[in-house]
């Protein structure tokens, strides 16, 4: 029998929101407590999710022993350092993307999940989409014969005021690890495997991170990604697996992938289409409590393994373009 999972959430921004909202849709799911820097914050937090629990420090969250698995929704720099504080405390992890700053980190926090024997996951959303795996399907069935090339576009319009975590490279902030690790990340998946070459390109702005960038990477066996990212220019949000016998498009597909085609000598032939359940971040709650229901440390499909190479694909990336974070030098 299934067993209700309690959660507990660390942080109270952005993401932390839309993560409550997500668990209240599963009813396998109960969310027990939060906590933030904050103790106005952690209060307004709890009421507005109906939280049992509100704590003014993360220690006192990690201490609740009514807790399963902690999700941690703080900026890029704080993930090692959270994560470990919940894992030495003998908490599960579902900690939101990228999973570091770099790969020395992940590398860390993996070892800790393996000291403490506990569960740890990458939030990366587009793993668990329903339709994404679909669409992948067609892949394994032959439908696009061998895969050869992917492209795919993670590129977002915001308007950051200084100082706001997405640019900020005190936070970790820039397009590489908050959206170019899902076109990587997306690559990494359709491959199986870690390139064996990589370039890249960014346009470090105003306030010191990188604003956008590019990169190519090549496999062992002469597949490419071409892929794009960005923070301040407004894109197409899309992919495609391109193969010798045809391709896959797949609209919207790092935010809210709703449709996948299926081309077979440029004519389409095949459409999924497929609504969002939630805010689509239950996918991977829920992805976290089938493990922890079955003892699972990790989830198959974001493999911690996978989520250290992802992060020295990002630091070999960032190397040339002379791209720092404020913890790079620790890690
Ligand atoms: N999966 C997705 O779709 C998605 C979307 C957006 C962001 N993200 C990821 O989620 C994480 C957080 O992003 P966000 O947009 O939610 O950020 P945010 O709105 O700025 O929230 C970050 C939270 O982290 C906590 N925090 C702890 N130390 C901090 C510090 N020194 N400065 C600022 N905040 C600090 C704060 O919570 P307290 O004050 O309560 O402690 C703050 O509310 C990042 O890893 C990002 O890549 C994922």
């Amino acid at each position: 029998m299934t067993k209700k999972i309690k959660w507990g959430i660390l942080s109270t921004g952005h993401i932390a929101n839309k993560f409550a909202k997500a668990l209240a849709i599963l009813p396998q799911a109960k969310l027990v407590a939060v906590a933030s820097r904050n103790v106005s914050t952690t209060q307004k937090f709890a009421k507005e999710h109906n939280v049992p629990r509100a704590y003014a420090t993360y220690e006192e969250l990690v201490r609740d022993p009514e807790i399963d698995v902690v999700y941690i929704g703080t900026p890029h720099t704080f993930h090692l350092e959270n994560s470990i504080l919940c894992m030495r405390n003998g908490k599960s992890v579902l900690c939101e993307k990228a999973l570091t700053i770099n790969a020395e980190e992940a590398k860390k926090m993996v070892q800790v999940a393996h000291e403490e024997n506990v569960f740890l996951m990458e939030a990366m959303i587009p793993r668990h989409v329903p339709l994404l795996k679909k669409a992948i399907q067609w892949i394994k069935d032959g439908r696009i014969g061998e895969v050869r090339m992917v492209k795919a576009s993670r590129c977002a319009r915001g308007v950051f005021p200084p100082g706001a975590r997405q640019l900020n490279p005190n936070l970790g902030g820039g397009s590489l690890l908050d959206v170019g690790v899902y076109v990587i990340s997306f690559a990494s998946q359709i491959f199986g495997k870690a390139p064996t070459e990589v370039i890249g390109m960014s346009h470090i702005g105003d306030y010191g991170s990188d604003e956008q960038g590019v990169a190519i990477l090549k496999y062992d066996n002469g597949e490419i990604a071409d892929l794009s990212f960005a923070l301040r220019t407004n894109a197409v949000d899309e992919a495609y697996i391109l193969g010798t016998k045809g391709y896959i498009k797949v609209d919207e597909v790092f935010a809210v992938p709703t449709k996948a085609s299926l081309f077979i000598d440029n004519n389409e032939v095949e459409i999924l289409e497929e609504p969002i359940i939630g805010n689509a971040l239950n996918y991977e709650a829920e992805e976290v409590m089938r493990c922890l229901n079955e003892g699972l440390k990790e989830s198959p499909h974001m493999p911690l393994d996978e989520s250290i190479q992802i992060m020295e694909v990002m630091d070999a990336l960032r190397k040339p373009w002379g791209l720092t974070y404020s913890n790079d030098k620790q890690g």
